[in-house]
């Protein structure tokens, strides 16, 4: 009955006013002109009474996986209706610049330091012509949620600064790293006990996909996959969340995550990240915690149902909370497209728990009325 009204909601609003009054997971979504959405691997802030979506602007073909325009912006005050804000941080045309036009640049993450009043957004940075070698955290700002946003600096976190959670002195050198089997039983627990950090100390960390979470203290954290994405690192932010305060630890070494997200709820810090199978979707992962350096429990994967196996043939991006609801949370992912990344969509679902437990569920089509207060 709940599903009828809905629809027919749906209807009324879009006939009467061209407006969506619902979520449609995987379909096109249309902004306020008519355009769909073009906003990828992205994040979403609230403020000042409207919710700001930041993500990759994609083109079409190929060379559209590369950056060739920037990160988009669109507003909304009601999460369904969604107005074009522009491209507030645009690639560079100088060739010297770090962030010029085909470099890479993946999800970009927006937070508000309330500090310095500035809007600090974080993203994975790729060198142009490099690949994905270069496996950098960068970071831009700006005094206003619709931009522009100044390109400050580029990093490998956490320089010749071991993490608080190793308990192994380190033993490798570059020739017994080289020496080992990748997959072998050896291996793995090389990478288990650090060797992987150890290879890149003195270079700094690689830092790939990535989030940022402001905490209920103020305090700022990246959360990226380094390690050539073998183990999820959070690194504390300074005060100001434009650099790295050099504290940091490891979370599942080994455990292959990719595009983290965090939220946390009763206490627990909670994360769903996505297994390492590039734009080929995977199985999700949950995971627990007391305390944001850990230890982590694994909760197995939140996805139930139908195409559970594929996180519904999309790859996490963030949690949003909802303004004005005591922690109710939105997941948020992508249906990748990379044959032409701009028809991607975007995949949003409530969490919803089963006790302490996450749990993700498709639904065809819903609205904010599925959650209780
Ligand atoms: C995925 C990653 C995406 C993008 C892609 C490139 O695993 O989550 O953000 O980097 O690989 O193949």
């Amino acid at each position: 009955m709940k599903k009828i009204y809905v629809i027919v909601l749906n209807l009324i609003c879009f006939v009467l006013f061209s407006q969506n009054a619902s979520f449609v997971p995987g379909k096109e979504w249309k902004d306020t002109d008519g355009v769909h959405i073009n906003a990828h691997g992205g994040g979403i802030i609230f403020s000042q009474g409207r919710y700001y979506w930041y993500g990759e602007f994609k083109t079409s073909g190929l060379a559209g996986n590369t950056s060739l325009v920037g990160v988009s912006c669109y507003s909304s005050s009601d999460l369904y209706n969604w107005k074009n804000e522009g491209v507030v941080l645009k690639v560079e045309d100088n060739p010297n610049s770090e962030i010029s036009k085909g470099c890479i640049i993946e999800r970009p993450k927006v937070v508000f330091n309330k500090k310095t009043r500035q809007f600090v957004m974080w993203f994975h940075l790729e060198l142009k012509g490099k690949g994905y070698e270069a496996a950098r955290a960068a970071v831009a700002v700006s005094n206003n949620p619709r931009g522009p946003f100044e390109f400050k600096q580029s990093f490998r976190p956490n320089q010749k600064v071991w993490p608080i959670n190793f308990v192994k002195p380190l033993q490798y050198t570059h020739e017994s790293l080289s020496k080992l089997e990748v997959w072998s039983p050896e291996w793995i627990s090389g990478v288990k006990n650090g060797m992987l950090v150890q290879r890149d100390f003195e270079q700094g960390q690689m830092s790939r996909d990535m989030t940022v979470f402001v905490d209920d203290d103020e305090k700022a954290y990246l959360l990226h996959s380094s390690e050539d994405n073998l183990t999820l690192h959070v690194s504390e932010l300074t005060d100001d969340y434009l650099d790295f305060t050099q504290k940091w630890s490891r979370i599942e070494p080994a455990g292959h995550n990719e595009a983290p997200t965090i939220f946390k709820k009763a206490g627990y810090y909670y994360m769903i990240t996505s297994g390492c199978t590039g734009w080929e979707p995977n199985a999700a992962r949950s995971f627990r915690s007391q305390s944001i350096w850990g230890p982590w429990e694994s909760l197995g994967n939140p996805c139930v149902g139908v195409d559970s196996e594929t996180t519904f043939r999309s790859q996490s991006t963030y949690v949003l909370a909802i303004e004005g609801k005591k922690e109710q949370y939105v997941f948020l992912a992508d249906r990748w497209k990379p044959s032409n990344p701009v028809d991607g969509t975007y995949v949003w679902l409530p969490i919803q728990f089963n006790e302490d437990k996450p749990f993700l569920k498709w639904i065809d089509e819903w609205s904010m009325d599925i959650y209780k207060n």
